[in-house]
């Protein structure tokens, strides 16, 4: 049982410290950084955590060669002042006969749900471990794996958790790139043309202040992901509804124009929001 973390928590909320918490999977990277940034502006305490979950991987995913290099980002952590970095071992987390899964129906299906059946249910899972060992006031998730944000906030509405979920930009390469851990998994021909998606994306967001509709922006999304020789593989391109990540044939105020696509191998997700006015 993961005891001195929680017993940790319980200390700072029986003297009124409210706790602001960023869990991730390691690899720690500006993106990652940003977000402790705003739970420090916002919260007594941040706790980080590093866990690479293995029930978010699916079958022939990169569970094994994930990067891992704790050294790293302790020293980051360091700078920042993070107050606590909570690092359990896979028994933690999961000990012998465990046996609860956390399903976020619907939500969890669509998008890059199609293409790993059984990852949200695993993120749903391990947040929801985290959210009761940590206990925060706050958590703080990227905007980059937008789908996870609507799948845990959905989670923490369903099940009544007392947690405010804090949904951040996305911090990107200059280039434009999204920055991501699995981004060292680019080699230097695949990493210049994986700039495809977010070209691609801010460009069709663009498109939304002319007399455009959803299936033309798509169309344009889908001509300039294709264009691209080292795309080996488009999981999916399109116009969705923020709330319900269903792709949309008339624009709604807020529009996520999202793609997942395979740059050599390499799995890439991106996203934009834009807003559409009459
Ligand atoms: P991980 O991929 O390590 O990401 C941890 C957090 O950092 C997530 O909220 C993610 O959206 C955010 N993040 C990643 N890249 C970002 C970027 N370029 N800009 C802003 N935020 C970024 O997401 C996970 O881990 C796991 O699924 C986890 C939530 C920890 C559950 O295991």
């Amino acid at each position: 049982m993961p005891r001195v973390m929680q017993e940790t928590s319980k200390r700072y909320l029986h003297t009124g410290k409210t706790i602001g918490f960023v869990p991730t999977m390691g690899a720690l990277h500006e993106g990652h950084l940003s977000l402790i940034r705003r739970a420090k502006s916002e919260n007594d305490i941040v706790v980080a955590s590093i866990f690479v979950n293995p029930l978010q991987f699916g079958a022939g995913e990169d569970l094994d060669i994930y990067p891992r290099d704790l050294e790293k980002d302790l020293d980051k952590l360091r700078e920042l002042d993070t107050n606590i970095l909570f690092v359990p071992g896979d028994k933690i987390i999961y000990p012998e006969g465990f046996a609860t899964r956390i399903a976020v129906e619907r939500l969890s299906d669509r998008l890059c749900g199609r293409f790993r059946p059984d990852h949200f249910s695993g993120v749903a899972t391990v947040v929801c471990k985290l959210f009761n060992i940590v206990k925060p006031a706050r958590a703080y998730f990227g905007q980059k794996d937008f789908q996870q944000t609507v799948v845990i906030s959905r989670m923490v509405e369903d099940l009544n958790m007392d947690v405010e979920v804090v949904i951040c930009p996305t911090v990107r390469e200059s280039d434009g790139l999204a920055m991501s851990s699995r981004n060292v998994y680019l080699g230097a021909k695949e990493r210049l043309a994986a700039t495809v998606l977010y070209k691609a994306l801010s460009s069709c967001s663009q498109m939304m202040a002319g007399p455009s509709t959803p299936n033309e922006v798509k169309k344009k999304l889908l001509e300039m992901l294709s264009a691209e020789p080292l795309v080996s593989e488009i999981q999916y391109a399109g116009i969705y509804d923020p709330a319900t990540l269903l792709e949309i044939d008339e624009f709604k105020q807020r529009n996520l124009i999202a793609a997942a696509i395979k740059v050599g191998g390499v799995r890439l997700i991106d996203n934009v929001m834009a807003e559409y006015h009459k």
